[in-house]
């Protein structure tokens, strides 16, 4: 059987992150492309030589050569500009607007059957983009953000009580934004509701610091943003897209009536198999939890305003 290819589209901090990791799971031939002259065929050689040591034999090639993405089963998105101290997400949103437009371009001429995960920021509104510049219908694009902002809360939960992540069952809902929603009343540790083991004051803070974990590791890198998490997240969701595992995750997925939202990307739990995103999954939410979603919905549609007059100057 043909091994899979997975096109990693920018070669920065978090697209050499994936590279490596499909390396070592063998998850597939991977092509690393980037605007830098050299520095994904470095990145890309450096990686194979590394093969022979963890013993994996897929290939990964660096290229700045679009057409070397054919018939990829795969792209993720990293292309464009990371954070610096002091910036929000949303101050991406010019420079990289222009940007996912020109890969979305190569994605749509290149690779047109493959499966496209976002992850450039501001989120929310690449990811509408992508889906806008390829033309592709919305079980091919998905955007990265609920399986990284529910990791970072299940780590915090697991630090706070002393206990494996792996125990931590979390869910962090709406735009990848500094208003996303925690769903605390679903959230569970070793089946027990967290309400019942962590003081109410205990998970607003926990929840106030998933919310800016992302600016947390910005301050403290003060070079660029977190690459490590949002690259295993990332290739979580091509894994369940890969090995059709069905796999309930959250992630930013275009909505058309599901939690009473239309026509716009938010983050939600659906279920990701081999026909890309297959369902959109509504679990209840109370009164709070609601309200705070329409509030994060409400900054998506703001963003692809600016958006749209970021494109129409
Ligand atoms: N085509 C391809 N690659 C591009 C293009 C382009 N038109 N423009 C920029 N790039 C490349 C850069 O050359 C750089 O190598 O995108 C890469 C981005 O890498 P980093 O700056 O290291 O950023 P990274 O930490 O990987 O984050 C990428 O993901 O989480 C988001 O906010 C983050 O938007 C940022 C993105």
């Amino acid at each position: 059987m043909a091994r899979s290819k997975i096109s990693l589209i920018g070669a920065g901090n978090i697209g050499a992150t994936m590279a490596h990791l499909c390396a070592l799971r063998a998850l597939g031939d991977v092509v690393l492309y980037d605007i830098v002259e050299g520095m994904p065929q470095g990145k890309a050689l450096d990686i194979s030589e590394s093969g022979p040591i963890d013993g994996f034999d897929v290939t990964v090639t660096g290229t700045n050569a679009m057409a070397d993405i054919a018939g990829s089963d795969v792209c993720i998105v990293t292309s464009g500009l990371a954070r610096k101290p002091g910036m929000s997400r949303d101050d991406l949103l010019g420079i990289n607007a222009k940007i996912i437009s020109t890969v979305g371009q190569g994605i749509r001429d290149n690779a047109p059957g493959a499966f496209v995960i976002v992850i450039t920021n501001p989120l929310d509104a690449m990811v509408t983009l992508m889906k806008r510049v390829t033309g592709f219908p919305k079980n091919r694009v998905v955007g990265m953000a609920g399986v990284l902002d529910s990791a970072r809360y299940r780590t915090f939960l697991a630090l706070e009580l002393g206990v494996s992540v792996r125990s931590v069952e979390a869910l962090v809902l709406g735009g990848h934004g500094d208003d996303m929603v925690p769903v605390r009343s679903s959230c569970t540790v070793g089946g027990v509701s967290v309400e019942r083991l962590v003081k109410a004051e205990r998970l607003d803070a926990i929840e106030q610091r998933t919310r800016q974990a992302g600016g947390e590791i910005v301050a403290l890198l003060k070079t660029g943003s977190a690459f490590y998490s949002p690259a295993a997240a990332a290739i979580r969701m091509a894994e369940a897209f890969l090995y059709d595992r069905k796999e309930i995750l959250p992630a930013a997925a275009y909505l058309e009536g599901e939690y009473g939202l239309r026509d716009l990307y938010v983050g939600v739990p659906v279920r990701i198999g081999a026909g890309g995103v297959e369902q959109v999954i509504e679990v209840p939410l109370n009164e709070r939890e609601k309200q705070e979603l329409v509030v994060s919905a409400s900054h998506v549609t703001d963003l692809v305003g600016a958006l749209d007059r970021v494109l129409a100057s």
